[in-house]
């Protein structure tokens, strides 16, 4: 079904699937196919919904599950536009169920100790290997499933309320979209990144496809990078990777 709604004045037409297998992998196509900025896409389920390093992202009804393009980005900064969403998405939780999250980096939605919401930014390169689009996925666990989250999930994944409701999912799609494209290129972005971070100076684990290790985080920098102290005592700065915070 094909809707269309206004964000900050602008009209845009947004594609509402019951299901495909994954929002990010459709809208990577229609990005060759000279789609919008901003065009959105949306689905009440993914049967092959992406996550970040190569991980499935559990996508059943009860959640909102939705890619939009930007086609316009200053330097293809990927840290920039994921946090930036990060931020948006919290803002429109906030707006739409009135419920606080925080940020684990880089992007991972926190409530209630529980990781709420998934966030998977996607270049897309032309024949001629320039990226001439970024495709921003966003998964929020709105509901927890009937039968519960999977095993291999229960523990980390939640919820941010237990009725869902599409009209209220589709108010939530609208408020995203609105922060974002004010965010995106606002001034005050990495205060609002800094203020909802939830890991300064705690001890984390580090995971990057090649190692796995104990740090402390230390602070965001100005390019939403995390600086951290290796146990060793150096100063590092992540730019990619993702890290769990250690409880003991
Ligand atoms: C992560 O936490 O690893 C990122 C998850 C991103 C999931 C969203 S759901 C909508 C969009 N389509 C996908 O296939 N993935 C993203």
């Amino acid at each position: 079904m094909m809707s269309e709604m206004y964000v900050n004045g602008k009209k845009i037409e947004m594609p509402f699937f019951d299901t495909l297998p994954s929002t990010n992998a459709f809208l990577k196509e229609k990005c060759k196919n000279g789609a919008p900025n901003l065009y959105p896409v949306v689905a009440d389920n993914q049967s092959s919904g992406r996550g970040r390093l190569g991980r499935s992202f559990h996508s059943e009804i009860g959640g909102l599950y939705m890619s939009f393009l930007l086609r316009e980005f200053g330097s293809a900064d990927m840290m920039g536009i994921t946090a930036a969403a990060g931020v948006s998405v919290a803002e429109a939780i906030e707006k739409i169920y009135g419920v606080s999250c925080g940020i684990k980096w880089v992007n991972d939605l926190i409530y209630n100790g529980k990781k709420v919401c998934g966030i998977l930014a996607e270049g897309v390169i032309s024949d001629d290997g320039i990226i001439n689009g970024v495709v921003v996925g966003i998964g929020v666990n709105i509901t927890e499933p009937t039968a519960g989250f999977p095993d291999e999930i229960k523990d980390i994944a939640g919820a941010i309320t237990d009725r869902y409701s599409l009209e209220k999912r589709n108010e939530l799609i609208k408020a995203i979209l609105e922060r974002f494209d004010r965010n995106h290129a606002s001034s005050d972005l990495i205060e609002k990144y800094r203020g909802r971070s939830t890991v300064i100076g705690k001890d984390v684990r580090v995971i990057t496809p090649n190692e796995a290790y104990n740090a402390k985080a230390i602070e965001i920098d100005d390019t939403f990078g995390l600086v951290i102290m290796t146990e060793d005592g150096k100063r590092k700065t992540l730019r990619s990777g993702e890290i769990s915070i250690r409880t003991k």
